[in-house]
């Protein structure tokens, strides 16, 4: 039985910071602005429909849980403008915003299914008074942010046991505090630190938008967790030197058979780890799996600017203008690369198609 309390005070007790919360009179959302990371630490207001969309577009909040929780936050903050419509009105306007939203990313389901769950509570309650419904918004949107901490907590608890001290852990991307509430794929590392023992991280640096460099080295470093920063293409040498137990991934949405998309470059840590014998495991809330989806191929890939692998982060620009870039945000880990799925529901071994049917039961 786990002692979630307990698990909460030693997640808090390592450096945490806040992400996505409301403002003390509950009308506006603050964002820790991610884009800014490592080299300022700076909080955003977001109030309308415009901001929302930008700061997901661009990154300024962005891993799956956090768009997930942002989401709901915003559905109900832009509510309060329509206050005084009569509901035909309220629903017509609440539809738009969220078809807009939900336009911004498009791979990590958690955007779509947290907005989905704010229209069925307008849908459901539609026989009552708007500002009866508004309220509710709030319950619910406060709801999606309580579960994912406890969501977090307990994959934290998961993913730890799989490790023993001492071991080495890779690490694609960010899945710690700042994607989320305490940490999907990061959480374990933290609460091994937290628990004093020794595990040594290696954050792939993550190209082209450094997540693994400017967020989870940060974290990680932030926390007193041992951690080593690498390029990506670094990964195969720590994995041949016999540094690496464990591959520990996040994941921005799970098809029904397994296969699961996450941050570019996941795929090819597995395929290292399987040549290297290395065990890698996906790690996330149920919310991430969408069973709607058959597996990877019908996972719709978003494709960012190419700007951000020839100008981004660099003082001159590091290709020439007219060449071309190719540059998809996530790619598609095959289902029979992992060797589990860590979600707050338990481990779920292969075979997946089966074992993932079997927790939504
Ligand atoms: O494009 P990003 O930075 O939103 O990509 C995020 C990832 O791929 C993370 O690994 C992910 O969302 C996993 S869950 C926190």
């Amino acid at each position: 039985m786990l002692d979630l309390k307990k698990t909460k005070k030693e997640m808090e007790s390592i450096a945490i910071v806040d992400n996505v919360k409301l403002n003390d009179d509950e009308t506006k959302i603050i964002i820790l602005n991610q884009v800014l990371l490592p080299n300022a630490i700076e909080y955003k207001e977001i109030d309308n429909l415009k901001d929302a969309y930008d700061a997901i577009k661009k990154l300024e909040i962005r891993g799956a849980p956090a768009i997930g929780i942002f989401a709901g936050y915003v559905m109900y903050i832009l509510s309060l403008k329509d206050r005084d419509l009569a509901f035909e009105e309220f629903f017509k306007n609440f539809k738009n915003n969220k078809e807009y939203l939900n336009s911004s990313r498009p791979t990590a389901v958690n955007l779509s299914w947290a907005l989905n769950r704010m229209e069925k509570v307008v849908t459901d309650n539609k026989d009552k008074d708007v500002k009866e419904i508004i309220s509710k918004l709030k319950e619910e949107a406060k709801k999606i942010h309580n579960e994912d901490i406890e969501m977090c907590l307990k994959i934290s608890e998961y993913g730890l046991s799989l490790l023993k001290d001492g071991d080495g852990v890779l690490t694609h991307c960010n899945a710690g505090p700042i994607a989320t509430s305490y940490g999907t794929a990061q959480g374990p590392l933290l609460l091994s630190k937290a628990r004093g023992m020794h595990i040594k991280v290696f954050a792939d640096e993550t190209r082209p938008l450094l997540q693994g460099a400017r967020l989870t080295s940060f974290e990680m470093e932030k926390a007193g967790v041992d951690v080593t920063l690498i390029c990506d293409n670094i990964a195969s040498i720590v994995m041949r030197n016999g540094w690496v137990q464990a591959c520990f991934v996040g994941c921005d949405r799970i098809a029904a058979n397994g296969d699961v998309a996450n941050k570019i470059g996941t795929s090819g840590v597995a395929i290292l780890a399987k040549h290297y014998g290395i065990p890698v495991y996906s790690l996330g809330p149920s919310s991430t799996i969408d069973m709607n989806c058959p597996d990877g191929d019908h996972i719709k890939i978003e494709l960012r600017d190419p700007e951000e692998i020839k100008n981004m982060w660099y003082e001159k620009p590091m290709a020439l203008k007219e060449v071309k870039c190719y540059n998809p945000s996530f790619d598609v880990t095959d289902h029979e690369l992992l060797t589990g799925i860590v979600t707050e529901k338990g481990i779920i071994y292969p075979p997946f198609d089966i074992n993932l049917k079997k927790i939504f039961e």
